[in-house]
C-alpha cells in the first residue's frame, strides 16, 4: 500500500520543530511521501541528514508545493483515496478497516485549522479520538493503525549507524556500505 502524507499550512517559526517532527513521523512512521505547504527548503536539508546517517535515502521524499489543492486533485485522478485527519471526523476504529483496504491513501493533516473544502475534497474524515490534540500524534496513530504496527520494524536501506536493540545500555553500529551490512 502507499501512503503519502499532505500538511497544509506552516506557521514560521511556531511550527518549525513541529514540521521537522512531521517530516519525521512520516518517514519513520512508513509513508513514502510527505508534501508541504509555505515551508522552506531547509526541511530537505534536515530530512537528508536524517537519511545519510540512518538510511532510506530512496524510500522516502518530501516535496514543498504551492498549489495543495492540484496534489489532491492528482491523486484522485490516479485513482488514490484521500483521508483527512479531523476531530470532526468519524473515530478511527469505525473506518480504518475501509481504508485498510485501498491501494493509495493520501493523509491530510493540519498545521492549524484547514480550509473548509478539504472536508468536501476528503473520501473520509477520520478522526483520532474527538478532542483537540496534535497533527503529529493524529499522524502517528493513523500510520500505526493502517499498517498495523508493521511499519516499525521497516529496515531502512543505505544507512550508516544501526542499532543494535538491547533491553538496557545503548548499541550503534557503523555500516560500511562498500564493503559487506554491518
Ligand atoms: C492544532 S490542530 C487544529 C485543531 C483545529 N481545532 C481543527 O480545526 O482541527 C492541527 C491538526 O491536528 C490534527 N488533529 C488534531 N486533533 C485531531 C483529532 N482528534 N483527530 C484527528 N486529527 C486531529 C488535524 O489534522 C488538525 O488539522
Amino acid at each position: 500500500m502507499k501512503v503519502e502524507v499532505l500538511r497544509i499550512g506552516h506557521r514560521s517559526v511556531r511550527d518549525d520543530r513541529i514540521t521537522t517532527h512531521a517530516a519525521l513521523v512520516s518517514r519513520a512512521f512508513g509513508s513514502d511521501k510527505i508534501y508541504m505547504t509555505e515551508v522552506d527548503n531547509s526541511i530537505k536539508e534536515t530530512l537528508g541528514e536524517i537519511a545519510k546517517r540512518w538510511g532510506g535515502k530512496y524510500d522516502f521524499a518530501i516535496e514543498i508545493i504551492e498549489d495543495w489543492r492540484r496534489v489532491v486533485k492528482n491523486w484522485k485522478k490516479e485513482g488514490g483515496k484521500v483521508v483527512l485527519l479531523t476531530m470532526y471526523g468519524i473515530n478511527i476504529d469505525d473506518t480504518i478497516s475501509q481504508v485498510q483496504k485501498k491501494n493509495k491513501v493520501l493523509v491530510i493533516i493540519g498545521a492549524e485549522k484547514v480550509p473548509r473544502e478539504t472536508y468536501d475534497l476528503a473520501d473520509y474524515n477520520v478522526a483520532i479520538g474527538n478532542q483537540p490534540h496534535s497533527e503529529i500524534a493524529a499522524l502517528a496513530i493513523f500510520l500505526d493503525r493502517i499498517f498495523s504496527g508493521k511499519q516499525l520494524k521497516k529496515d531502512f536501506s543505505g544507512a550508516k549507524l544501526k542499532i543494535i536493540p538491547m533491553g538496557k545500555g545503548k548499541m550503534v553500529k557503523e555500516i560500511d556500505n562498500n564493503n559487506s551490512n554491518i
